[in-house]
């Protein structure tokens, strides 16, 4: 298998390998963190339907190390060198990440679909779920600082997590200059992309916060 293209960086790794990420970053014409990625359906998926900008690059990241290889085998099969190039995965907590990505990314997006985010994250962390730090956490307004000027976070809830969302809403945006609540016409599948209808047709709920 080869990984010699995908950048995979773990806590561990060297002060080197984020300057070549923040080096990949800043040298794409977009740039997509996709938080708690889990086995990166999404932006695979992405990168395959060419959703954004020619050249997009994403950074999956995720807190569970055994769900990151999971997730980089599951890219290698299913993308070209080309596109390997233009994604890489970083294994951290979402509350601790580099300060050095600072003020690169042009959209951040946290997509819920399927399972409780504490499930997987139990293992790692005791205390509050992601969910909890994004609706209650104060400290959670820090991820625009990932972004750049005019950048956007944009979360996806799975239907039926409206309370979610209004908590959400209210935590995030103090931190933000324009924030827009959507009810999307479908039910997005991170894996089948904007195709995809529920057998009850209920609609994900979008959540936009520019900064
Ligand atoms: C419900 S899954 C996300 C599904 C995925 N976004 C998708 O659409 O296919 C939640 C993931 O977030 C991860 N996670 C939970 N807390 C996290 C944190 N603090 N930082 C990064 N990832 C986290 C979990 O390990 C889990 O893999």
């Amino acid at each position: 298998m080869d990984y010699a293209k995908a950048l995979v960086i773990v806590r561990s790794s060297s002060l080197e390998d984020i300057t070549e990420l923040c080096e990949r970053i800043r040298n794409a014409p977009y740039s997509v963190l996709d938080i708690g990625s889990a086995y990166g359906i999404w932006p695979v998926n992405q990168l395959i339907e060419g959703t954004r900008l020619d050249g997009t690059f994403y950074v999956a990241n995720e807190i569970n190390p055994r769900i990151t290889q999971a997730a980089i085998d599951r890219a290698v099969s299913k993308l070209d060198e080309d596109q390997l190039e233009r994604i890489a995965f970083l294994t951290y907590d979402a509350r601790e990440l580099p300060e050095s990505l600072n003020g690169l990314f042009d959209e951040i997006t946290i997509n819920y679909p399927w399972e409780e985010w504490s499930a997987m994250e139990e293992e790692y962390k005791g205390g509050d779920s992601f969910a909890d730090y994004l609706a209650y956490n104060s400290k959670a307004r820090n991820l625009f600082n990932l972004l750049k000027e005019g950048g956007v976070i944009r979360v996806t809830l799975h239907p039926g997590r409206t309370e979610l969302s209004f908590l959400i809403m209210d935590n995030l945006r103090p931190g933000c200059r324009n924030a827009v609540s959507l009810l999307l016409p479908d039910h997005i599948d991170s894996e089948k992309g904007y195709h995809y209808q529920d057998e009850y047709g209920t609609p994900s709920i979008s959540l936009s916060f520019y900064k």
